[in-house]
């Protein structure tokens, strides 16, 4: 938790950005996986945090721009939540360290929102779902569209923008990460199994008191993009891709990439990929200034890609048009990355089109679409690069035999890469003043020489 004026501060701010009406934060309550005390490890929502700091289940809070009222509702604990979870201190206590003088029992919540303009934010959980029901009446099916739009821009506003003591905290977290990355490297190995390395790596981000930031990738088929099975035992001649960060016990994320050969050393072939993902990646870096919008980052991307895979003859014909047209989408068939913060997607929840893309309608087109970030960079924008090659052999048999991009893509030789697999690499940056910066104190090995001094170290 940051002092209590970094949260004074923010909500100030942020009565100015909406100018008036009532703002409705809804914090999240415990997850049961199987029965009701049975529970996930709680995650607070992250706007919620970001205006309110309190970290805990049960919560809610108002902030009524033109009366010049803030009020945490909540329940002091009972004896029974005493009993079986210790002390706590009360609500009003717990407020205070925030800079909330006003608070009031959960039941008085439906009263003080009834028959008022409430701005709410879009509602990713059924249980904030089941509250906007019941507090303002609107069925969940009609709740999404009526989410405010000021409410959720000015929030999106303020929260794309990292101040130093939340890059301190982003550094932490991406520190960890890179200390998650070096584990993997010096512990893969033929023989190994996927789950031992998703387990390494879990210890590593729960040690420092936080947790991980989103579910480990930790795979030998890193075609598949989000792959979250831990199934599999390397063999010699594999590749290892690991794809996971911490979260610090402030909530502020890391995340990043690495992609390891499981023999030590990679392949001809598998070298030459490596190299030309690596090469979108410098490119991609270069490119990134204040003012440049990160879509033309990710078509230099695309194009480094596209360019690489021309030069070993999976791609053909005029390299800018293969990209215009989406062919390169083949083998990056995503985005070059995306916001990161309090979420590793940072407020994925509030809309894409809203924190990567400030309103701009995003592209339909296969690839392109799954771009989670296009806008024009500013100083204070946290986000990934993580270019990857992927050989997913559906995706070749698919367009091939649909007959698509066939001036640009060379089938009979892509062909011969259909059990490559894939890789990515990823880093976090900030954009600065005048350019910008890979975030974190310690750097995590990104050429096969780094990794292989890397994985010597014990
Ligand atoms: N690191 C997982 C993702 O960015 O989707
Ligand atoms: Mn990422």
């Amino acid at each position: 938790m940051f002092s209590k004026e970094t949260y004074i501060q923010r909500r100030r701010q942020l009565k100015e950005r909406v100018g008036s009406g009532l703002l409705l934060f809804l914090g999240n309550d415990h997850a049961p996986m199987n029965y009701a005390d049975n529970t996930y490890s709680f995650r607070q929502d992250s706007t919620f945090l970001y205006y309110f700091g309190l970290d805990h289940d049960g919560l809610a809070a108002v902030i009524d721009v033109d009366g010049d009222r803030e009020i945490i509702f909540g329940n002091d604990p009972t004896i029974d939540d005493i009993v079986w979870m210790g002390t706590q201190p009360p609500l009003s206590e717990k407020a205070e360290r925030v800079g909330i003088s006003e608070t009031l029992p959960l039941s008085r919540l439906a009263g003080f929102v009834k028959g008022k303009q409430v701005h709410y934010l879009p509602p990713y959980r059924g249980e904030h779902q089941v509250k906007l029901q019941e507090l303002l009446g609107i069925a969940p099916a009609a709740q999404a569209a009526g989410a405010s739009i000021p409410f959720i821009r000015a929030v999106v506003d303020m929260r794309n923008h990292k101040t130093a003591e939340e890059i301190a905290e982003i550094e932490q977290a991406v520190d960890i990460s890179v200390e998650m990355h070096l584990a993997m490297m010096r512990m893969v190995r033929p023989g190994i199994h996927e789950a031992e390395v998703r387990a390494a790596v879990t210890a590593i981000a729960q040690r420092g008191g936080g947790d991980i930031s989103f579910p480990v990738i930790a795979t030998t088929h890193g075609q598949t993009l989000h792959n979250h099975g831990y199934i599999h035992t390397a063999q010699a001649g594999d590749m290892f891709l690991l794809d996971a960060g911490a979260e610090v016990a402030s909530h502020y994320c890391g995340d990043l990439s690495s992609t390891y050969p499981v023999s030590g050393t990679f392949d001809e072939r598998q070298r030459v990929i490596f190299d030309i993902c690596l090469n979108a990646h410098r490119t991609a870096v270069a490119a990134l200034a204040p003012g440049v919008p990160f879509r033309d980052v990710h078509l230099k991307a695309c194009t480094a890609i596209a360019e690489g895979m021309k030069s070993i003859g999976l791609m053909k014909g005029d390299v800018d048009e293969a990209v215009q047209a989406g062919a390169h989408a083949m083998f990056f068939p995503c985005g070059l990355g995306h916001m990161m913060g309090l979420d590793v997607h940072d407020m994925e929840n509030l809309g894409e089109v809203w924190v990567g893309y400030d309103g701009q309608p995003k592209s339909t087109l296969f690839g392109i679409k799954s771009l989670r970030l296009a806008r024009p960079l500013e100083p204070g924008f946290v986000f990934t690069i993580e270019p990857g090659i992927y050989f997913i052999p559906e995706l070749i048999d698919r367009w091939r035999a649909e007959g698509r991009f066939t001036d640009f893509l060379c089938y009979d030789a892509i062909d011969k890469f259909r059990d490559f697999g894939g890789l990515r690499n990823e880093e976090d940056y900030l954009i600065t003043p005048d350019g910008c910066r890979r975030l974190g104190t310690k750097y995590k090995p990104m050429t096969p020489d780094e990794m292989a001094a890397a994985a010597s170290l014990e």
